[in-house]
């Protein structure tokens, strides 16, 4: 069984002291660096592009997760690649032909995830999960960091995890949005195998030790 893993979000790091939380995560029990990339079209606000991606890459030395709540994310598939990305999630509903686009992401050496918002069913991936390396299934409405978690997707979880079963693949599922030590517990149980924490890790009074603590309750 692989060790499940935790992801913290940037999204809900100090940006003004972006290498100092970089390496924070660096240094602490953490697997990959979550990076939220949104174009203020797909999702109703705008994180950060390509110029924060690539500083961020110059200081980690996890893999990168990045997530594109963007449209048309084809267009930026080996953009990501030349910067780093070691894992690139794109959403469901942005993709026009999902199976062109994972093989995209492959081609060009990443593994390829696919983000689920919270109104689409995992039964929409029957036919591409031998495709996908990664399914991550949004616990909050993609766009900000902060909000509640949706108790649904716990159902959200065995259901994927179903999926995966009877199609024998080996894709990780990711959880994110709304994440903390209460539920960790649960969707790990559940089947989960990478949690992202934003807010729970950053805004606690010790990231490091959050995360170590998060680590400890998945175990
Ligand atoms: C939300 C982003 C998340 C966000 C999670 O659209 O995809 O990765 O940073 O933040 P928290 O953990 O605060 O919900
Ligand atoms: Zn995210």
């Amino acid at each position: 069984m692989m060790s499940k893993k935790i992801a913290p979000s940037l999204l809900a790091a100090d940006f003004g002291n972006l290498q100092r939380d970089v390496e924070m995560v660096n240094k602490s029990d953490a697997d990959w660096h979550h990076i939220d990339v949104m174009d203020g079209v797909f999702v109703p606000n705008i994180s950060y592009g390509m110029p924060v991606v690539k500083s961020i890459k110059n200081h980690a030395t996890k893999p990168l997760d990045v997530h594109l709540m963007i449209v048309d994310p084809d267009r930026y598939i080996t953009t990501f690649a030349e910067l780093g990305a070691d894992v690139l999630t794109v959403h469901y509903e942005a993709c026009k032909h999902l199976h062109r686009t994972l093989q995209a992401i492959k081609d060009a050496g990443m593994k390829a995830g696919v983000a689920l918002n919270p109104h689409t069913s995992v039964r929409l991936l029957e036919d591409t999960i031998q495709d996908i390396d990664l399914v991550c299934l949004m616990s909050v409405n993609p766009g900000f960091g902060g909000q509640s978690f949706i108790e649904n997707t716990f159902q959200k979880v065995a259901d994927l995890k179903k999926l995966i079963h009877k199609k024998s693949t080996a894709t990780l599922i990711e959880i994110d949005g709304g994440v903390n030590s209460n539920n960790a517990k649960q969707l790990v149980d559940a089947g989960a195998d990478v949690l992202v924490a934003g807010s729970f890790v950053f805004k606690s009074e010790n990231p490091t030790e959050t995360i170590k603590n998060l680590k400890e309750v998945i175990r």
